[in-house]
This record gives C-alpha cells, sequence and structure tokens, in this order.
C-alpha cells in the first residue's frame, strides 16, 4: 500500500500530462476508456449519485456530471485529490480514503466507477465487497481490470524469470485472470453484463506513440488481431459494467 501512494504521490501533479496526455497513444486509450463510461452511463437511468473510486484528476468527472445529480470521488492520495480540487472546483464531493474500506454507509450511492484502479488493490476481494456494500441494489458499477493472459502477463512473466526490478505504477500494477475476477463478483452479489476491451498491445508502447502513421498503424495491428483472435482474447485491459443484485 505504501509503495502504491509513494507511486501516485510522486506523480499527482504531472499525472494528466504524462499519462493521459502525454502521447497520441496514450490519448487513444484515454478516449477509449471514457467512451466507454459515456456509452454505459448514457444507457443507464439518470443517477442520484455516482462514486468514483480512485478518482485520481477526475478524468471521468465531466461524464459523470452529466449523468447524476451529484458526485462523489474517493482516493488513497492526498495530492491527487488537490489536483481533482483545483480541477474541478468546490462543487466536488471528494474524500480520503481506502477502497478497501469506504467511509460510507451501505447502499448510498446508485453508480460506482472505478477506472485504472483495481490492479492497485492489496485485497481485491475486499475492495468488490466494498463496491456491493455502498451501492444501491441494481446499480451500476463500472470498473477496469489489468489482464494476465496478455501480451502485458506475458512480459510480466518474463521480467519476473530476470528478476528486474520494480520501478513504477505500472510494475505494481496486478494482474487477473478475467474467470477469476467474476467467481469473486458473484460472491459479492455483482453481476457481469458486459465487457468492453480496450488494446492488445500493452500501454507502454501506446505511451511512445507520438505519430499519426503509428498510431493509425498499431490500430490496424489491433483490428487484425480482433479479426484473428476474436473479440475477447489477449487484451491488455478490460472493462467490466456489472450490476449489484
Ligand atoms: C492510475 S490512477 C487512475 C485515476 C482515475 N481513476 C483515472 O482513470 O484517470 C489510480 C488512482 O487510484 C488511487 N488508488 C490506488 N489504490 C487505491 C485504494 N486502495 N483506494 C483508493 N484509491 C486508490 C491512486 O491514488 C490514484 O489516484
Amino acid at each position: 500500500m505504501e509503495k502504491i501512494m509513494e507511486c501516485f504521490k510522486e506523480e499527482a501533479e504531472n499525472w494528466d500530462k504524462k499519462f493521459l496526455h502525454g502521447s497520441l497513444g496514450l490519448e487513444f486509450i484515454s478516449t477509449k476508456e471514457k467512451e466507454f463510461v459515456d456509452a454505459a452511463f448514457r444507457e443507464d437511468r439518470m443517477h442520484r449519485s455516482i462514486l468514483d473510486v480512485g478518482i485520481g484528476t477526475g478524468r471521468f468527472s465531466g461524464i459523470l456530471k452529466e449523468k447524476s445529480l451529484g458526485i462523489y470521488g474517493l482516493d488513497l492520495s492526498e495530492k491527487m485529490l488537490k489536483q481533482t480540487r483545483t480541477t474541478l472546483g468546490k462543487d466536488a464531493r471528494l474524500v480520503l480514503g481506502n477502497a478497501e474500506s469506504m467511509p460510507f454507509k451501505n447502499e448510498c450511492f446508485d453508480g460506482l466507477v472505478c477506472m485504472r484502479v483495481f490492479q492497485y488493490f492489496g485485497n481485491p476481494k475486499k475492495a468488490m465487497e466494498e463496491f456491493s456494500r455502498v451501492c444501491k441494489t441494481n446499480s451500476l458499477i463500472v470498473f477496469s481490470i489489468c489482464n494476465k493472459n496478455s501480451l502485458l502477463g506475458l512480459g510480466r512473466m518474463i521480467s519476473n524469470v530476470f528478476k528486474s526490478k520494480c520501478t513504477g505504477w505500472i510494475d505494481v500494477a496486478k494482474l487477473y485472470a478475467f474467470k477469476e475476477i467474476r467467481k469473486e463478483l458473484m460472491k459479492s452479489n455483482i453481476v457481469i453484463i458486459g465487457t468492453g476491451n480496450i488494446t492488445r498491445i500493452p500501454l507502454q508502447a501506446y505511451i511512445r506513440v507520438d505519430n499519426k502513421t503509428v498510431l493509425n498503424i498499431f490500430k490496424i495491428v489491433e483490428k487484425l488481431a480482433d479479426f484473428m483472435l476474436g473479440r475477447n482474447i489477449l487484451y491488455n485491459s478490460s472493462i467490466l459494467l456489472c450490476r449489484k443484485k
């Protein structure tokens, strides 16, 4: 946990510039994620309150604001929340806390988003129980996971063999198999109603893409992989669209 806090403390001020808009490749991934969250909540009813778990710098706040009467943000990092407060102003209801033991009452939200955070949970089962506890019945829960069965997973296996040193937030991210998450979600009364896949080529490669031609080549490779492998295999990250039973 300290390691994760340290990583995000160091990166807070430059987070958006470096990891969301740092290159054309990163913009592409962020836009895909935003489109998915936007569509998921657009098709649902109007929400009274949506919780953004691990809100970071409030990337989804614009989207969520249109779909709810109130958005709440929870984050472990004071520095990230400080950044978010500057962007969102005094309307933001931001709370410092841990997703694995949330400082909220039972069933107080009717929507929850948790993007690019699950991979940092020390106890993911507890986090899923917490998602379920703070959400009302029928709430929409949208969160992303990093897949073990991917090029990212393969890269991790190789670096483990060579015992290369962990250096930053990408290295501390934990990878999961879709099946194991689905099983645990069911125990927490959460059912998966849809999935969205982001990219097969790892984020580490997209970080370096800052040229339209190269990005177009990446897009073609992603499409070809879809065609050859089917739509659900070998994605580095997936977004799970779920409902609390
Ligand atoms: C990669 S950033 C993602 C931010 C935002 N969700 C987005 O997609 O732009 C991960 C964020 O999750 C926060 N975080 C990590 N572990 C957490 C936990 N256990 N509880 C609450 N926040 C956590 C970090 O402090 C960081 O702000």
